[in-house]
């Protein structure tokens, strides 16, 4: 019988070995490459997508453990790349190499899903298994804080 699952809206076939994890299904499979590769153990975040709306680390989750779920990568966070948290993120040139920030986007958006107003202490706990080689983090509270303003302006 056909399995599927459904990507940033759109069903798909899971037509690989079931033990595939997630993130090499995205990437090798679909060629949704935004989700990164860091450390493949489930400890980095760079492979952070989500999972009814639920921040998972793609890299440890097998794809036949999500039949019929709905996964959000950075490519679906927003139609144009204009989620508050991607605006705050450009307002605060975040990135520097890039590599981290799509994990740590997906796991930000998460955060603001079930706390809309976080404070500092809080952004901190959220994102501390979101690994940054290049030590952004200063930059990435801001833009949380920025977006969190952002949305609750538009509530
Ligand atoms: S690549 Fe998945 S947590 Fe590091
Ligand atoms: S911006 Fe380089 S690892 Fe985070």
């Amino acid at each position: 019988m056909k399995q599927s699952i459904i990507i940033n809206g759109k069903e798909h076939e899971i037509d690989v070995d079931g033990d595939m994890p997630l993130l090499w299904f995205l990437r090798d499979r679909l060629e949704f490459t935004g989700t990164k590769f860091g450390c493949g153990s489930g400890l980095c975040g760079a492979c952070t997508v989500h999972v009814n709306g639920q921040a998972i680390r793609s890299c440890v989750t097998p794809v036949s453990s999500l039949v019929d779920q709905k996964i959000t990568t950075i490519e679906g966070l927003s139609e144009n790349g204009d989620h508050p948290l991607q605006q705050a993120w450009l307002n605060n040139n975040v990135p520097q190499c890039g590599y981290c920030q799509a994990g740590q986007i997906m796991n930000a958006a998460s955060l603001l899903a079930v706390n809309a107003a976080p404070t500092d202490d809080e952004i901190d706990t959220a994102m501390q298994g979101n690994i940054c080689r290049c030590g952004t983090y200063q930059r990435i509270k801001k833009a949380i804080s920025e977006a969190a303003d952002t949305l609750a302006k538009e509530a």
